[in-house]
């Protein structure tokens, strides 16, 4: 059989070790892997030496504002951004214009994301109180899993009380799909927000001073609480804080279906840097004091948190540059500068390669069920994959970075670990660090999602069997 291509003299990593090989691609899968002198007879070769070759990093948390926020960004420049940063699948957030919250809306976006995007991408549907009667057409439609903000953010999407919460665990629970949370109370960050306004502060101290530690302890614990009720498979986004490590660990302990995200901006930037950068370093939840930063290296290192994502939350200068805190928009893109800056962290010896490639790439894959077609470059993968030097040097700056988005607080940020070429099903979409027009080549990739059954637990509790009319 006649490969489409081999690459030869590559290092290539797996979450078990790093192996010198040859990997042959063909169809856009992987064909074998093993010595050179093995592979097939091959259409083209490549040329990896001195390089490591990494599974694409699988980003679970991405906002590429289409429809919605041209300015901000759309499908073609977010997965441009992607692909250099050796990101080859995303999962788009719902807190578009209009929000991903019905089947018709979600068919919407799948036709903007299939003729604009560069890389694969999953769809999330909004679950919230007006989004239960929906669920089944948003599942119909082809979505990866739910997002359901506990918390207010970008886009004013309302929170669900505690009693719409539940009735949303229930009815996800059902559908075996994973609920990824913005896991702030609500209740405490408006009611300080409200003070903080009225006293006239509005720095970016009093950004942090609405959302303490306990904004998110409290809403991690209270969702774990309702995920082991009802038998809801969550994930906690964007963890900032040491103590939300407890409610998770313990709840993995407990056997909940609970997994933990965490962003380079939570390990790598802190307090310390608000006077450098105020308004642009403001999202949510908000870059911490620096004691938060060791425990959550710990917890990502031992797997209590499972995934490395970067909440890309692009917004324009002017929107990141007003003096009023309470008028900024919160976030920053992240997507493209993920990979070179955790792979500056395993040149300082933070961790393995092999750490990072679990945390990028296979425990996303397996979490959402797309392991190993997705997440691992194994014989029958598709051939997604990132090609690194991580020896070579490079200084971030954010105007010459693909997204829409101009600003971030990683502009200066000297990194040592840059993807050079990423593939996509096989197929170059970044070569030698330029992009190669692959624009419509990206595809859902709910249709290969396989989920484990569903564990539905106390559904004789459930809203639904209790207003069941009776026979
Ligand atoms: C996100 C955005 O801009 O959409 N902003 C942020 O500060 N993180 C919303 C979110 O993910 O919370
Ligand atoms: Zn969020």
């Amino acid at each position: 059989m006649k490969a489409d291509l081999v690459i030869n003299n590559g290092k290539i990593v797996s979450p078990d070790g790093v192996i010198e090989a040859s990997i042959a691609i063909k169809d856009g899968k992987v064909l074998a892997v093993g010595a050179a002198s093995a592979m097939p007879p091959a259409t083209e070769t490549f040329d990896a030496t001195g390089l490591h070759i990494l599974p694409g990093a699988i980003d679970d948390h991405v906002h590429f504002r289409d429809p919605g926020y041209p300015h901000k960004e759309d499908w073609e420049s977010g997965t441009a951004a992607a692909a250099v940063g050796g990101v080859t699948c995303v999962f788009d957030m719902p807190n578009t214009i209009p929000p991903t919250a019905n089947g018709e809306i979600l068919a919407a976006k799948h036709a903007i994301a299939a003729s604009k995007a560069h890389i694969d991408y999953g769809l999330y549907g909004l679950l919230g109180d007006n989004t239960i009667a929906t669920v089944p057409e948003l599942i119909d439609g082809g979505i990866i899993g739910f997002k359901l903000y506990m918390g207010n953010t970008f886009g004013k999407i309302p929170s669900p009380d505690t009693g719409a919460t539940l009735e949303c665990f229930e009815v996800a629970a059902a559908t075996g799909k994973r609920v990824s949370l913005h896991a702030e109370n609500n209740d405490i960050m408006e009611r300080r927000q409200k003070r903080l306004m009225a006293a006239g502060k509005r720095d970016q101290w009093a950004h942090l001073a609405a959302r303490p530690n306990v904004v998110a302890v409290e809403a991690v614990s209270r969702a774990a609480i309702l995920a082991e009720w009802t038998g809801a498979r969550i994930h906690v986004l964007h963890i900032s804080t040491a103590e939300e490590l407890r409610p998770l660990r313990e709840a993995k302990a407990r056997g909940v279906d609970i997994t933990g995200e965490t962003c380079p901006h939570y390990l790598m930037l802190s307090t310390d840097d608000y006077a450098r950068v105020p308004g642009i370093i403001a999202v949510n939840p908000p870059v911490r004091e620096k004691q938060n930063q060791e425990p959550i290296w710990g917890a990502l290192i031992d797997g209590s948190i499972d995934v490395i994502a970067t909440d890309h939350a692009p917004h324009a200068r002017e929107e990141k540059t007003r003096n009023d805190i309470w008028t900024v928009d919160c976030g920053f893109p992240g997507v493209e500068t993920q990979m070179p800056l955790m792979l500056t962290a395993v040149n300082e010896g933070r961790m393995s390669i092999s750490d990072y490639v679990r945390m990028s790439a296979v425990n996303p894959a397996r979490i959402w069920g797309l392991y190993p077609r997705k997440g691992a470059l194994l014989p029958g993968s598709d051939a997604d994959i990132a090609i690194v030097d991580l020896a070579r040097e490079h200084v971030i700056h954010d105007a010459e970075t693909q997204s829409r988005s101009k600003v971030s607080p990683w502009d200066g940020r000297k990194v040592r670990g840059l993807p050079i070429h990423t593939l996509v099903r096989g197929r170059f979409v970044m070569k030698d660090r330029k992009l190669v027009g692959a624009k419509g080549w990206g595809r859902s990739v709910h249709a290969i999602q396989a989920m484990p059954e569903p564990k539905v637990l106390n559904a004789e509790h459930s809203m639904q069997s209790i207003t069941r009319a009776s026979a």
